[in-house]
């Protein structure tokens, strides 16, 4: 029997038996969606590789139900009936799983991507997207409500065995329920019964059309944390009525765009964010109550089940970093689940800059109709893998699971290289969860890792190797400013000061406002120093997811941290540094540390000792270029499937 018994156990929703606690939320993931809104090959491999995983109930994320609520462009167009054989396809292919499939229905209102939107009330949004919504007629309104109802037709007629609407995250349904984006005078705005009713009249036209049998679960949130808008108190009193309504289940979720708590939130906010929300609603219906939010570990899932603080158990993003997430908890090989490191970098910051959603500890999301599972190499070679941080882990990883004889080099103490740096400052420790899992899968698939070894010659002619992958990442430059030198400020990088623990003294300048001058500045802050950082650019951490980033954002303000970006520097002086950000002049003086985080260069040396040697030799990751992560694994992985 698992370990995870109560997670595995099975539960009814509605007319429909479902195999384990488990859902995969729906996630608008951008792509495999055609121009006219139909299925392709892309997202049925995505979808029916996750089935196999083993999950109970999966949903297909954003279902536009009509042409003025499409929140991104590569989603399923449900507003035609020509959406219906692809569709199909789609269901046919996860059939053989016993998962239950479903599609989540949606309007975006003032949420969506194009420039026609339409909302309640002519009230923009607070982020993310521009521009002043259409408040909707009567008329527009009653077509809205039809137009779920003929979605809900749809996806009924295309073999799904349920759908989701989605009331929550602030797109239209919500922007009915919330006092903070409805200001209408009429049936549909003002009082909370007004304000539902939106939802009430999609409900009971889905009914209509759709019969009582076909499951109808409801996404709402248990906060949209925004001033003014829905709360924990409205979702308690909403959800008896919705169960009356005919509910399956209700899904609860939170956040909107611009809110204080995101929907999807990063690694800084604790696993399990929104579990109370549901636990909330949950005596107040009988029908199962699902709750979502930085769920990643089988032990938290098991805990929520087990403690009755929801009946499902949903998860997105982690399904995204390990389809067999379900398989492995149920088969207790939990050592084994590539773990989302709550990055957003890929996935939900991807997809809101229109681009594919992916993953950047699984770079087959969205590629798996064209990699398949990796398949042995048609002869086993011996590689050599120069740096055990996570391209270096990764390469190797994907190497011997094809059946190539793989040993890893590094100088250094440990593995993990600069990731298990940018690990040590606060919140970021999640990265190490990466770095752990790779360094679990390449002991159990038997490559040899020797660390404090640099590579040399002599490893080289005794090892002789077929392929070398130099994976050796990447060390901070250190610009030549004007009288730095020269000052009386200790100067340190910001790898020293995060690996040695350089002392920084009472008050320090960073140099640099990327990803990593930002988490070390909070790094010193924490401990108590006074923090300045001159960035050079226009933007601060570009290279961070922007749901990750308004976290640290947080942080830095409260500490506080003061940041000066569009800097160029004029000089140091003993304590202090002269130089104009926005083009105005400043000065600061009385410091004892400067911290250089600027720019990063490559460590390319090892090649040198390859030159004349029969070895296919290959860079990836930093050593080819200081960039993030995700291309690190992605350079790594697709090494590994090439040799
Ligand atoms: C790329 C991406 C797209 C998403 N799209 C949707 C969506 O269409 N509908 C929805 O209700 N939630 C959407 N979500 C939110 C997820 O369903 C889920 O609530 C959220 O990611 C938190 O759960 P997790 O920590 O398990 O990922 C999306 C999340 C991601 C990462
Ligand atoms: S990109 Fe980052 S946050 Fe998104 S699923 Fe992958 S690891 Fe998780």
């Amino acid at each position: 029997m698992s370990a995870f018994k109560h997670l595995f156990q099975s539960i009814s929703i509605g007319s429909l038996k479902v195999k384990n606690r488990l859902l995969m939320s729906a996630m608008s993931i951008n792509f495999g969606v055609d121009d006219q809104g139909w299925v392709d090959d892309q997202l049925i491999e995505y979808f029916r590789v996750r089935a196999r995983g083993g999950v109970g109930m999966m949903l297909v994320g954003g279902g536009g139900v009509h042409p003025s609520g499409v929140e991104l462009p590569h989603l399923p167009a449900l507003w035609d009936d020509a959406c219906i054989p692809s569709l199909t396809r789609m269901v046919n292919a996860v059939r053989p799983y016993e998962t239950r499939f479903g599609v989540q229905l949606m309007h975006g209102g003032r949420q969506s991507y194009h420039d026609q939107k339409v909302a309640p009330s002519a009230i923009p949004a607070p982020a993310v997207v521009n521009g002043v919504p259409k408040a909707l007629t009567l008329m527009e309104i009653d077509e809205i409500v039809a137009a779920f109802g003929d979605a809900a037709r749809r996806c009924l007629e295309a073999g799904f065995d349920f759908i989701e609407i989605h009331g929550a995250h602030g797109y239209l349904i919500n922007q009915f329920l919330s006092p903070n984006s409805n200001i209408r005078e009429d049936a549909y705005g003002g009082p909370f019964d007004n304000r539902i009713r939106f939802l009430r009249d999609i409900m009971r036209d889905i009914r209509t059309k759709t019969g009582t049998d076909f499951p109808v679960g409801i996404r709402i949130n248990g906060d949209d944390y925004i001033d003014g808008g829905w709360t924990l108190a409205d979702a308690k009193r909403l959800a008896p009525i919705l169960e009356a309504e005919g509910a399956a289940y209700l899904h609860v979720s939170a956040g909107v765009y611009g809110s204080r708590q995101l929907t999807i939130p990063s690694m800084y906010v604790p696993q399990g964010c929104f579990v109370h929300l549901a636990e909330a609603v949950k005596p107040l219906v009988s029908v199962p109550v699902i709750t979502a939010g930085r769920i990643k570990l089988p032990e938290m899932a098991e805990r929520i089940i087990r403690g009755g603080q929801a009946d499902m158990v949903a998860m997105g993003r982690s399904l995204l970093a390990d389809p067999n997430w379900p398989h492995k908890a149920r088969t207790g090989i939990t050592d084994t689940i590539r773990p989302c490191i709550g990055c957003c970098l890929a996935c939900i910051h991807a997809v809101l800059a229109l681009e594919p959603g992916s993953c950047v500890v699984n770079p087959e999301v969205g590629r798996e109709y064209l990699l398949g599972d990796p398949v042995p190499a048609p002869a086993s070679k011996k590689v050599m893998v120069i740096g055990a941080g996570p391209a270096g882990l990764a390469a190797a990883r994907m190497a011997a699971l094809r059946g190539h004889q793989v040993l890893v080099l590094d100088e250094k103490r440990h593995a993990g290289g600069l990731a298990r740096l940018a690990a040590l400052p606060p919140g970021r420790g999640e990265i190490m969860d990466l770095v752990n899992f790779l360094e679990r899968e390449v002991a159990r698939l038997g490559v040899e890792i020797r660390l404090n070894t640099p590579v040399d010659a002599r490893i080289i002619t005794v090892e002789m190797p077929d392929v070398a992958i130099l994976a050796s990442g990447s060390m901070p430059e250190v610009p030549l400013y004007k009288g730095l030198f020269q000052s009386r400020m200790n100067v340190v990088t910001m790898l020293e000061v995060l690996e040695e623990n350089a002392a920084v003294g009472g008050k320090a300048i960073v140099m640099g406002g990327n990803q990593a001058g930002l988490v070390v500045a909070d790094h010193l802050a924490e401990q108590g120093c006074d923090v300045v950082v001159l960035h050079r650019k226009a933007h601060f951490a570009e290279e961070m997811s922007s749901n990750d980033r308004f976290y640290l954002r947080e942080r830095l303000t409260a500490h506080p941290v003061t940041l000066f970006k569009k800097v160029s520097i004029k000089r140091f002086f003993p304590h202090g540094v002269s130089f104009l950000s926005n083009g105005r002049p400043l000065e600061i003086d009385g410091f004892d540390t400067v911290v250089v985080s600027d720019a990063m260069t490559s460590i390319k040396k090892p090649l040198e000792l390859f030159k004349d040697r029969a070895v296919d030799v290959h860079v990836i990751g930093d050593a080819k270029s200081p960039r993030t992560i995700q291309f690190a694994v992605g350079e790594a992985e697709e090494i590994g499937r090439q040799i």
